[in-house]
Order: C-alpha cells, then sequence, then structure tokens
C-alpha cells in the first residue's frame, strides 16, 4: 500500500483528516490524535504496527507535501475542478460508511452521491431494517450543520414544524418559530426527518411546499399572503419511511410527497450478511448461535414472501440483534425466541397459528443445538428463490 499522510483541518469544532487526493480519514483516527496533531501543526502518517495493528504517527507537515499526486490528469482530462473534486467524494466515500452498518457500495454511494447533489432522499423499507441507521450514518459523514426530527412522534405538527403564538403582558402577542424554521434557514443544513411515513397528515401538508424544489418555502400560516420562510441554498432533506410493507399503521404516504424525493430501498440483509453483520457485533458469541439466529431470520422472511407462506411478515434485523443480545448475556436461543420474537406472531387458530409455526422453525434449531442439517440443500435452495 503506499504511504498514506494526512492533514488536518478544523472545520467548526470537528478535526477532519484529508490525504492528498482528497479522500477523508476522519472517520478512522481518533479524535484526540486529530486533534494533537492539528495544534502540533504536524500531519499523520497510517502505520502498522504488530499484529497488523493500524495507528496514526506525528510526521512533519513536508511529509504531507512529498506524497502529493494528482489523482485526476487535468490537462488531458475536460473535467471541471470541482467535479474532480465531486466524484473523489462520492467514490472515495465508502469507506464513511461505519463498519457496523451492513449495506452495499453501490446504494451507500448513491446515498451520498443524492445529498451531494441536493436531492430530497426517502429511505424505504420494512420495520427494523436499518433506514434510520443509515440515514444518521450519511449525515454523519457529510460534515455539514445537522438537524433531526421524528415525524413519527409529533403529536402536533404545526406547533413542531412551524412554531407557536405566544401571549406575553410586555410583549403582547408573539410568534416563536419552531426549531424547523431554524433548521430550513441554515444554509448547507442536513435535515433529517424520520418515519415521515407515521407523521400526521397535517405535517405533510406542511411539507409539500418546503419539498417541491420549485417552490422551497414554508408558509407560516394558512392566510393568504401570510409570511412565507425560504428554504435556504444547500439544504437537503433525508427522510425514512415504512413502506412496502405488512404495517397497516403506517398510512399510506401521498403520492405526490413521494414525487419529491428520490427514493432509496433499504435491502433486507440475507442469511450471510445477517450473520456477518452478528458476529461482527457480538464476537465473543457462538458463531453457530448467532449462524442458527440469522437463518431463522431469513427462512421467516422468504417464507412470509411466498404465495402459500404461513406467516405475514418476517423477523426483523433489529430483532435479530436484539437476539443476539440476549445470547451475549447469557440467554438461550429458545429463552430469547420467547421474548423477543414469539410475541410478534398470533397465536390465531391454535396449531395453524403463525405463533405456532415460528415455535416449530425455532424447534428445529434446538433439538440438537446446531444448525447443521435441518434444511437439506434443496429446501434452503428453494427457500432462497421464493419472492426473489
Ligand atoms: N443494515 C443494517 N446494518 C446494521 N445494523 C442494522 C441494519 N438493519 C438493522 N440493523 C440493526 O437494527 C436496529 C434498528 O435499525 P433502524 O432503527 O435503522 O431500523 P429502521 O429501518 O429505521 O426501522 P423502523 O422502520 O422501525 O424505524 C439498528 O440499531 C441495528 O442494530
Ligand atoms: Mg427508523
Amino acid at each position: 500500500m503506499n504511504k498514506i499522510v494526512v492533514k488536518i483541518e478544523k472545520s467548526g469544532n470537528r478535526f477532519n483528516a484529508w490525504d492528498v487526493d482528497g479522500k477523508k480519514w476522519t472517520s478512522e483516527i481518533g479524535t484526540a490524535t486529530r486533534k494533537n496533531a492539528f495544534n502540533a501543526g504536524m500531519a499523520l502518517e497510517r502505520r502498522e504496527g504488530k499484529g497488523g495493528r493500524i495507528y496514526w504517527w506525528k510526521v512533519p507537515m513536508s511529509e504531507f507535501e512529498t506524497t502529493s499526486v494528482p489523482e485526476f490528469d487535468m490537462s488531458s482530462v475536460d473535467v471541471p475542478t470541482d467535479h474532480a473534486e465531486v466524484l473523489n467524494f462520492i467514490h472515495n466515500s465508502y469507506t464513511l460508511k461505519p463498519k457496523g452498518l451492513v449495506m452495499k457500495e453501490l446504494k451507500w454511494k448513491y446515498l451520498i452521491r443524492s445529498a451531494v447533489r441536493g436531492k430530497n432522499l426517502l429511505m424505504t423499507g420494512p420495520a427494523g431494517c436499518g433506514k434510520t441507521m443509515a440515514a444518521k450514518s450519511l449525515v454523519n459523514s457529510l460534515d455539514r450543520p445537522d438537524f433531526y426530527f421524528n415525524l413519527g412522534a409529533t403529536q402536533d405538527p404545526r406547533s413542531s414544524l412551524i412554531g407557536n403564538t405566544h401571549f406575553d403582558k410586555k410583549k403582547g402577542t408573539y410568534f416563536s418559530e419552531s426549531l424547523f424554521v431554524k433548521a430550513i434557514r441554515t444554509p448547507n443544513a442536513v435535515i433529517l426527518l424520520d418515519e415521515l411515513s407515521r407523521a400526521h397528515p397535517d405535517a405533510w401538508n406542511i411539507l409539500m411546499t418546503v419539498l417541491d424544489s420549485g417552490q422551497r418555502y414554508l408558509r407560516l400560516d394558512e392566510a393568504d399572503g401570510a409570511e412565507t420562510v425560504k428554504v435556504a441554498d444547500g439544504v437537503t432533506f433525508i427522510a425514512t419511511a415504512n413502506i412496502g410493507n405488512e404495517y397497516t399503521s403506517t398510512r399510506v404516504m401521498d403520492k405526490a410527497l413521494m414525487d419529491r424525493f428520490t427514493i432509496v430501498e433499504m435491502d433486507v440483509l440475507n442469511d450471510e450478511e445477517e450473520h456477518g453483520l452478528l458476529t461482527y457485533m457480538f464476537p465473543h458469541v457462538d458463531s453457530e448461535l448467532l449462524k442458527a439466529v440469522a437463518e431463522i431470520s431469513h427462512l421467516t422472511r422468504t417464507e412470509s414472501k411466498s404465495d402459500a407462506g404461513k406467516i405475514s411478515s418476517g423477523i426483523s434485523t433489529r430483532t435479530s440483534v436484539e437476539m443476539a443480545g440476549l445470547m451475549f448475556d447469557g440467554f438461550g436461543l429458545d429463552e430469547a425466541a420467547e421474548v423477543t420474537v414469539y410475541p410478534q406472531y398470533s397465536d390465531d387458530g391454535g396449531v395453524d397459528s403463525e405463533r405456532t409455526f415460528i415455535k416449530q422453525l425455532v424447534q428445529k434449531y434446538i433439538s440438537d443445538g446446531s444448525s447443521d442439517d435441518l434444511f437439506n440443500e434443496d429446501e434452503i435452495e428453494e427457500s432462497n428463490n421464493v419472492g426473489a
């Protein structure tokens, strides 16, 4: 590997690490190390210690300059400099994705690209598949002022999105604007609208003009000619929505509202990816047990998608992570399933109920304590094909 030397730049209260190619290394270097190098006016070099451990060593700033090699040859390629920078940022951005978030490189780069290009983003997918996690990770990677709103928890959209009118003896009637108004007035802000699909329809109406690229304003009052607030330049919205799944509590979102977004569908993890995630999160839990959790979850997902499926929904990654956490704390697979999984399935219909189906599935993994030979190759093959 080529020598990597980074220079620290202060931006707000952050210390970012950039190499000469404009690639950001901030997330790989501890905050104290970065701050320290910045204050000393020194660069940091990436080194490998015993056993492959990576550490960053302070080196004179001149080291940073000597590693300079232009990434693009501007004389031969007609790319504007700023475009080259954007390209670099997008295509090197996979290093910004936190290791604990499982997401394919293309999807992640598409997210970064859409945000960089100022698109409104809507992450869709079933419950517990990582929509909020991905949206938050994206916001963290962008190094811009950020604001978080959980619209699913908002009872009174008008006061949370616009503000409140108050009365004070001295001041008389006055208006105090909401944090959301402050957010849209902030140039280059990244505004996370979590659980947009669960928001009150009034919230959707208020957001309609805000999100429309041809309008981009918020009206403070219904009245004609009422004051409006302009959405500042460079503001990006990132929303999440629980759509395309079985949850009826989620109101169906308005088509016109959906149209205002670039939609990014979150992929539900397959058994291998999920096993990888659980192993990464809980390296001390027996890998075979984690494999059983991943397989059970995966099988419920394929079963729920098949036409003749005996269950209406699959186990989410959130639930798999919960199960693995219980095992880390010494609970058995059966116990973990009993408290986290079974309650999600109805026991209506007795032996034909969804709960009976799940119990039998889990039981197969418990009987001999391992997942071996529980499903023969054909069965697994068959389940992988369903709904694919
Ligand atoms: N793709 C993923 N990569 C890593 N962890 C994941 C992933 N999907 C889910 N998880 C785990 O599940 C938990 C819940 O994920 P998250 O809150 O992002 O789901 P969500 O899609 O926003 O769900 P909801 O629809 O209920 O809001 C996370 O904290 C994480 O532990
Ligand atoms: Mg969420």
